[in-house]
């Protein structure tokens, strides 16, 4: 399948949408439901059932009596896995190498809807190239805990930017002609204790925070399907949460399409049957022959049945399947893709501190960096559990160094520090002898003598030094959240120990998460935040550090002073102390392939949401807590004046949209992009709410010199709240305060308006 052919189904699909264009995304599902019913009419109750679980590891039956296909699925989100066989072993297939796209919060510091839908459209293409329906992302949960194991993968501690993001990201893969699959539904924010944890949360912050960007992705985005998560919430297994699947996700939003259980995350007959799952994932053990016996023992009402394998037919009605031997033609990353991970790079990377000037670099006055750090070097595509990529390529930071300075400028690249690997470091030692040293034995190891004294040496007799921080893929995993936001294996003591023979130091954290920055903070003259970033994120890297492009990244989630600051630790409600007998996804494994049968039955420790609406910034500007580095922060190589903000009226009703412009002028001498952000505060509120709340943003590009005026959208609707005392969304008249500029703790300009 080559990519003309791509754009071809492409527009077919985007011109049969637009013939049933008067219908909600939503409703245009429901389009061949006639259709849909005459062959429903014609399936035995064991051909339904059959559609109603895992046929492989990553598909599910069609009928093929009547020759509709099996749906067929790839793990995202940022990238499409290579082709894997039971146990996820990879097949070694030779065309199945990717596109590494960045991951979840570096294209979420691109804050720009343009990036996520192209990224969409990116992925959607190459999941055509590979022959399949529906992408396992966008994964959207929202960044709870600094020390969530799936941090990077997620977008945004903010559900305005995270709806954005999740949105776009399924128009775009959605509008290539293939399905989205929304995941982890819902309020799955650790991986501590992920298969049985029970979310405690109340009605308020469910809606506000957490099934924000599900709800825009399903309603405006038009999404096909949803992964119900690992956890519980309120009390029921996400696979079998009426209220989540059911009331809210099909009865409020008006779903169409279908749910699938997390990978071993279904858990009886009856709770999936008729808590809202079409699909169990993987196995058959209750959404099987069980299925089948209830509904023969008139448990459970074959209009149930009926109703889910609708659902999932009408998604693929509406996914052309690729014939086997049309799919896997070329390989799966063309330059599609790859163009758009490197846009994606470039405005992602996120400048936090620049003492002096000293970014940009300019090579005429250096002779020789050095370049300490095994990040520098280490790919970030694969590696530790869950989510990666076979990316065809990868432009690691020093990788996209060399590229830029050519011969120009001499580089020493010395390793650092050691490669700290969790649970495989210790068969990668043992494999690997005695006598190999590189790998570290615990994640706060100092500092190794000799290789610290190596890059002292190399620090020494250089110009500057940039230095390569930050965590790795065993570090910040599925399955596993940190257990600090330390930096790891001596990293710290380095960059002291650079400092002490070279105050030229600039540091570049490769992580996904945030780590504790302040001691690399108090030794660098500039500090850059590099993410995990894709194929080209070296490329994107270099051209920043060398000034080819200004940064333009700002931060989707706080960077907290300490850990200990932020909510969920401040009230002592994470970690939660429990047993609950190993990993969900791993006992699955280890039951599939190992064979063993036998688990613990896993306890269900409950975690308590006591913060609230209050996550990442609500909280620490609520609570008036320092931080390190504020969300929506980022500097530039250009400073900004914001001037003159207006609004369209003095009062808006309930249906109205407040139109909010100001004034941005480029003082800097180079073209730059800038990400306006505004916030609401409330003046004299009876209900509660945040210090303030982000409800509006852009991305401008300004020349040198310019001034542009931008006009930002909120709509009265969004500044509703969920009161709990009507069970629904309800707005609080008054007077409330708009205020705008380049981060949230970096407001220039503020205006009064009245809801009436
Ligand atoms: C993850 C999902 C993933 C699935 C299939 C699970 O462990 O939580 O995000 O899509 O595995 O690989």
């Amino acid at each position: 399948m080559n990519q003309k052919t791509i754009f071809t189904l492409a527009l077919g699909l985007l011109i049969g949408f637009c013939a049933c264009n008067n219908l909600s995304p939503q409703d245009r599902l429901t389009v061949n439901d006639d259709k849909i019913n005459d062959i429903i009419a014609q399936m035995t109750l064991e051909e339904k059932v059959e559609m109603l679980h895992s046929k492989t590891i990553m598909s599910s039956e069609g009928v093929p009596r009547l020759g509709i296909q099996d749906i067929k699925y790839a793990d995202g989100p940022f990238g499409c896995r290579e082709e894997v066989g039971d146990g996820f072993r990879a097949l070694g297939w030779t065309l199945d190498s990717a596109t590494y796209f960045p991951t979840g919060s570096a294209l979420a510091a691109t804050w720009s809807s343009e990036l996520a839908y192209k990224y969409g459209q990116g992925m959607g293409s190459e999941w055509r190239t590979r022959g399949k329906d529906v992408i396992l992302g966008p994964a959207m949960n929202i960044q709870r805990l600094p020390v969530c194991g799936r941090h990077y993968e997620y977008f945004s501690e903010d559900p305005i930017l995270n709806a954005m993001l999740a949105t776009e990201f399924t128009k775009g893969a959605q509008d290539m002609g293939t399905a989205v699959c929304l995941k982890h539904y819902a309020v799955n924010n650790q991986e501590t204790n992920r298969g049985s944890v029970n979310a405690v949360i109340a009605e308020r912050p469910l809606r506000e925070i957490y099934l924000k960007a599900f709800e825009k992705a399903v309603v405006e985005g038009g999404a096909m399907s949803v992964m119900t998560a690992y956890n519980k919430v309120n009390g029921y297994y996400c696979s079998e949460n009426a209220h989540l699947n059911n009331e809210i996700l099909r009865d409020e939003w008006g779903f169409k399409g279908f749910t699938v259980s997390d990978w071993g995350g279904t858990h009886s007959t009856m709770g999936a049957a008729l808590g809202g799952l079409n699909v169990q994932m993987t196995g058959d053990s209750y959404l099987g022959p069980a299925l089948i016996d209830s509904v023969k023992a008139g448990k459970v009402p074959e209009k149930v049945v009926d109703d889910k394998v609708r659902e999932l037919l009408r998604v693929r009605f509406a996914i052309t399947p690729i014939p086997e031997d049309e799919a896997n033609k070329v390989m799966t990353s063309q330059p599609f893709g790859q163009n758009i991970a490197y846009e994606v790079a470039q405005k992602s990377i996120v400048l936090l501190k620049n003492e002096g000037a000293v970014l940009p670099i300019e090579k005429k006055e250096v002779k020789k960096i050095a370049v300490v750090g095994l990040n520098a070097t280490a790919s970030t595509a694969a590696g530790g559990m869950g989510a990666g990529v076979k990316t065809l390529y990868e432009i690691t930071p020093l990788l996209g160094i060399l590229n830029e300075v050519g011969e120009d400028v001499e580089v020493e690249y010395v390793q650092g520090y050691k490669n700290y690997m969790g649970m495989f470091g210790g068969w990668m030692r043992r494999s690997a002898g005695a006598a190999d040293n590189s790998i570290a034995t615990a994640i706060d190891e100092p500092a190794d003598p000799a290789m610290l004294a190596e890059a002292v040496a190399a620090a020494k007799d250089a110009d500057m030094v940039i230095f390569f921080a930050g965590t790795n893929k065993f570090i910040e995993s599925e399955g596993s959240d940190r257990q600090n936001i330390d930096l790891p294996v001596g990293q710290n003591e380095i960059v002291k120990a650079l400092a002490e023979v070279n105050d030229n130091i600039v540091t570049v954290v490769i992580s996904g998460g945030p780590c504790d920055l302040r001691e690399v903070q108090k030794y660098s003259k500039a500090l850059v935040q590099g993410w995990w970033n894709g194929m080209e994120g070296g490329t994107a890297l270099a051209e920043v550090l060398f000034g080819k492009i200004a940064p333009s990244g700002k931060l989707p989630f706080t960077f907290p002073l300490q850990l200990e600051d932020s909510p969920a630790y401040a009230l002592d409600v994470f970690p939660q102390k429990a047993d609950v007998a190993g990993d969900l996804f791993g006992n699955q494994y280890r039951q599939d392939i190992g064979g063993q049968r036998r688990f613990r039955q896993p306890l269900s420790p409950d975690a308590l949401y006591s913060e609230g609406s209050l996550v990442g910034y609500r909280w620490f500007d609520t609570k008036n807590v320092d931080v390190l580095y504020p969300f929506g922060y980022g500097l530039s190589y250009v400073t900004f004046d914001y001037a003159n903000i207006k609004t369209n009226k003095t009062s808006y009703k309930e249906n109205a949209t407040i139109k909010v412009s100001f004034d941005i002028t480029n003082n800097g001498d180079m073209v730059a992009d800038e990400v306006p952000q505004v916030y609401v505060r409330r003046i004299d509120a009876q209900v509660e709410w945040p210090e303030k709340e982000l409800k509006a943003f852009d991305r401008v590009t300004i020349n040198p010199g310019q001034t542009k005026t931008v006009t930002l959208e909120i709509p009265v609707s969004e500044l509703r709240y969920w009161d709990e005392s009507i069970n629904g969304w309800n707005l609080e008249k008054g007077q409330i305060e708009i205020v705008a500029g380049s981060s949230s703790r970096d407001l220039h300009l503020s205006t009064v308006v009245t809801l009436i």
